[in-house]
């Protein structure tokens, strides 16, 4: 997997197929040379990823799933999708257990067979993890964090396929951000459990949760994260490109 700076958009419920040429100017962004160290991965709804495929084909970009079924292959299971259909069509990533998901009754156990069946298809994971306000109030948030990690990520041996993101729910599309140090230090918590878990394998980990072109400045000075995933600033490509413009500059 790259090492590079990574910005996934994940466009949740939002996008038709007039917003694919909005990415063009994205695109443009990753020819310069001195963007060579940013990798844009784009996760729009279903009904686009095949159109994000084509568009972003010879290009830097990667695109990704937002969800899949746990069934590795096909299977009688109304409106879902598996990893399998979501890797024939070109796609390399999957986000697995966003809390947009989790709270819609998505469970551990659900999210570690969506994991175990994204890795047999050879996609890379974007797993979500984080606490709610309820927990952090309570001072929940670590074991909450490492519950999520032990359970999504059970019999699960290698981490390389991995990417966590570390989105604190009462963040998501509330402008409400951790100050640096709070953030780093949880950051460090979560590289533990992993390091711990994992026999020494490193995990790549990213921060979602509010990312704008505004807190960007602040966010990009934290050395141990990998990276963003940014929601509602992602689907503007203008405010995309800030982001990514400024934390690359
Ligand atoms: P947000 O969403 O950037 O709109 O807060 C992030 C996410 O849910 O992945």
């Amino acid at each position: 997997m790259t090492n590079k700076i990574l910005f996934i958009a994940n466009w949740k419920m939002f996008g038709d197929l007039n917003s694919v040429k909005s990415i063009e100017s994205v695109i443009n962004l990753t020819k310069k040379k001195n963007y060579k160290n940013a990798k844009i991965i784009y996760c729009p709804p279903y009904t686009l990823l095949n159109s994000f495929v084509i568009k972003t084909r010879k290009t830097n970009l990667d695109v990704g799933a937002q969800n899949c079924h746990y069934e590795i292959n096909t299977g009688p299971y109304t409106g879902s999708i598996s990893s399998n259909m979501i890797k024939k069509l070109g796609v390399k990533y999957i986000i697995i257990g966003h809390s947009e998901n989790r709270s819609d009754g998505e469970t551990n156990d659900q999210i570690n067979k969506k994991i175990h069946s994204a890795i047999s298809n050879n996609l890379n994971v974007i797993f979500c993890i984080g606490e709610n306000l309820f927990e952090k109030k309570n001072k929940k948030t670590n074991n909450v964090l490492k519950k999520q990690i032990d359970l999504g990520l059970r019999k699960i041996k290698k981490i390389d396929k991995i990417i966590l993101a570390y989105e604190p729910v009462w963040s998501i599309g509330t402008g409400k951000v951790l100050t640096n140090k709070e953030l780093t230090k949880q950051v460090v918590i979560i590289k533990k459990i992993i390091k711990k878990k994992f026999k020494n394998q490193e995990a790549k980990i990213i921060y979602g949760g509010s990312v704008n072109n505004q807190n960007i400045n602040n966010l990009k000075q934290i050395k141990e994260i990998n990276g963003f995933l940014i929601g509602g600033a992602s689907q503007n490509s203008k405010k995309f490109i800030d982001i990514i413009r400024k934390t690359i500059n």
